[in-house]
């Protein structure tokens, strides 16, 4: 890869000397650069030896080979380098510059091609003279942030509809896009908090038009909300008697009391989620254990906030469970990097892995975090999506109360109105519960929240209607029921057909989805195609996925956008399309792979 110039440049004593003087941390900074996008300067620093804020082609080299980072930088960025006169002084403008470009597609997906294709975005001013906003005087913890979840191919799919293409999106857990219709109580009640009340509750024949319940539940939303209506910003950590609302759910739900003071309404579980690493996370050494498969969101919010991210791997042979050795090796080696450990997250039930995780597992889990300090992040999100009769959900919450020593856990759980059976995205509401958190911390939060004003006041209804569905004997309760249970059932008719016709098909291997909403299978593909995907510049699965898309119209993430054990191929699908479409896309799902695996046949 070096010219004979740069390569007889390292056999000098000067570079010599640099290589073997490199110290950890150096290392440190390297990692932390490429985990968070921050420290460019802090690099430089330690390449930039004299102190003369001018850096050597050569010396640039010899640092990334030292701290072992060849594999991650392009080699077209290599040979930039190259094309340098080896004396060529490199200011700390220049290397950040080139740093940006050196590590673009490196290690993660660039949206940047695919964005600037993309038919979908507006026309844009030419522009000759170059930009003070740039991709390298941006925000690079924002620039390597990653979002599988609404990728490249999904931008791709986007464009092929756009092209009048049929699509079926599978990619998403967004279940009102796909067909799941609201429901009807939910939506009449908002209606009538948002209507003026002449026009609405109060209007002569309102009770023609609305059952009882509805109009009494929208009164009493009305009456929290107060005179300013539903326009108004409200409290900023979320209007009280919503907030009482949810803590009643909670203490009823595990059977231990919970405080209105102690919940924080959101826009959706996401910006709680935000909300609570933007308070852990103070420096690039502060790093959150997530489980490897995740949720991208923890990944990208670490990354942008400039945190590190610690993996703990699920074990899909032990149905997607974490145990203790694993979490005590990745603790120990993140110490052993100088990081501190503030926050574990979990999922339950899972996503991307669609398991309900064991008491027992949730105990160990629980213990763990207790005795060495870190803050358990639990997301609930998909609490009533369980769909074996041999596991239900368990809040963390409720273990933290009944396990005798872990009455000091520090707990922050998250919920939305996004999943369950309710499904309102859109609407983004959400909470999350602090328990055994230092009050102090709990006032900054407060103040954190109140940066944002509030959070939307349609969100904060619906999650006021979450936990206070219409009451048994009241005019809408029996339809509520209906209406709900349907889509329950049919939700779990989905997430047993799909593991069940993935598994027949030879090469895809699927756990049983116990719960959330996606089925998340593992392939076995020719080697062949391994090699393609290499020489394409590509993930395996990020190949398999567009050719699946190309071929068939189904949008699916490739798995290693949440990580996943090294070598593992897979994807990760939604069960959320109506049934027939869900049958249909599984059929094109088999044929597609067989058409894969004969294209790269050994
Ligand atoms: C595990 C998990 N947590 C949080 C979220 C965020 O959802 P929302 O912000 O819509 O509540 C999602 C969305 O898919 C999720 O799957």
């Amino acid at each position: 890869m070096f010219s004979s110039k740069l390569r007889s440049s390292l056999a000098t004593p000067s570079v010599r000397r640099f290589f073997s003087t490199v110290t950890d941390l150096q290392r440190a900074e390297w990692t932390s650069y490429m985990a968070s996008g921050r420290g460019a300067a802090a690099l430089f620093g330690t390449i930039d030896r004299d102190g003369d804020k001018l850096v050597s082609a050569a010396e640039i080299h010899a640092f990334l080979h030292a701290v072992e980072a060849t594999d991650y930088v392009l080699p077209k960025a290599f040979k930039t380098l190259d094309n340098r006169a080896e004396d060529h002084p490199i200011s700390y403008q220049e290397f950040q510059d080139w740093l940006v470009s050196a590590t673009q597609e490196a290690g993660y997906v660039s949206i940047k091609p695919a964005y600037e294709s993309s038919k979908l975005i507006g026309r844009r001013a030419k522009r000759t003279e170059p930009y003070a906003w740039n991709e390298s005087t941006m925000s690079q913890s924002l620039r390597r942030m990653q979002y599988a979840v609404r990728g490249d191919v999904v931008m791709k799919a986007d464009e092929m509809a756009l092209e009048g293409r049929k699509m079926i999106y599978t990619n998403i857990g967004n279940p009102h896009a796909i067909g799941q219709k609201p429901i009807t109580f939910y939506r009449q009640v908002l209606a009538l908090c948002d209507l003026p009340a002449a026009k609405g509750v109060d209007h002569p024949s309102a009770s023609l038009l609305f059952p009882e319940d509805v109009l009494s539940r929208a009164r009493e939303l009305r009456s929290i909300v107060g005179e300013c209506g539903t326009g108004a910003y409200t409290n900023s950590q979320g209007l009280a008697g919503i907030r009482k609302h949810v803590a009643e759910f909670i203490t009823q739900r595990d059977g231990w009391p919970a405080f209105e003071g102690d919940i924080f309404l959101t826009n959706g579980a996401s910006s709680g989620i935000e909300m609570i690493l933007n308070g852990l996370i103070s420096c690039n050494s502060d790093a959150i254990m997530v489980p490897i498969p995740q949720y991208p969101i923890y990944s990208a919010l670490i990354t942008r906030l400039g945190g590190r991210r610690i993996g703990y791997e699920l074990d899909e042979d032990l149905g997607w469970a974490v145990t203790k050795e694993e979490l005590q090796k990745r603790l120990d080696e993140a110490k052993a990097q100088g990081l501190k450990v503030k926050g574990l997250a979990i999922i339950n039930p899972g996503n991307p892995t669609g398991q309900v995780m064991k008491r027992e597992d949730l105990e160990m889990i629980c213990h763990f975090c207790n005795d060495n300090g870190i803050v358990l992040l639990a997301d609930e999100v998909y609490q009533r999506n369980v769909y074996t009769d041999e596991k239900e959900f368990i809040s963390t919450k409720k273990i933290a109360m009944e396990s005798p020593g872990l009455e000091m856990l520090e707990l922050v759980s998250f919920h939305s109105t996004s999943k369950g059976l309710i499904g309102e995205c859109g609407r983004r509401g959400g909470y999350f519960e602090l328990h055994g958190v230092d009050p102090a911390v709990q006032a900054q939060l407060y103040k954190l929240a109140s940066s944002g004003l509030c959070s939307g006041v349609a969100g904060q209804l619906m999650t006021s209607l979450m936990v206070k569905g219409p009451e048994k004997g009241g005019e809408s309760y029996d339809a509520f029921h209906d209406e709900e249970q349907g889509i329950y059932d049919s939700l779990r008719r989905r997430a047993t057909s799909i593991t069940e016709a993935l598994n027949e098909i030879d090469g895809i291997e699927c756990q049983k989805a116990e719960g959330a909403m996606y089925a998340f299978p593992k392939l076995d593909l020719p080697r062949k195609a391994i090699e393609a995907a290499e020489a394409a510049d590509q993930t395996p699965d990020t190949m398999y996925a567009l050719s699946l898309l190309e071929q068939t119209g189904i949008c699916v993430v490739p798995a290693s956008g949440f990580g996943q054990k090294k070598g593992r191929v897979g994807f990760r699908t939604t069960f959320l399309p109506p049934e027939d479409q869900l049958e249909e896309a599984i059929k094109l799902m088999a044929s597609h792979h067989k058409y894969f695996c004969d294209k790269y046949a050994d």
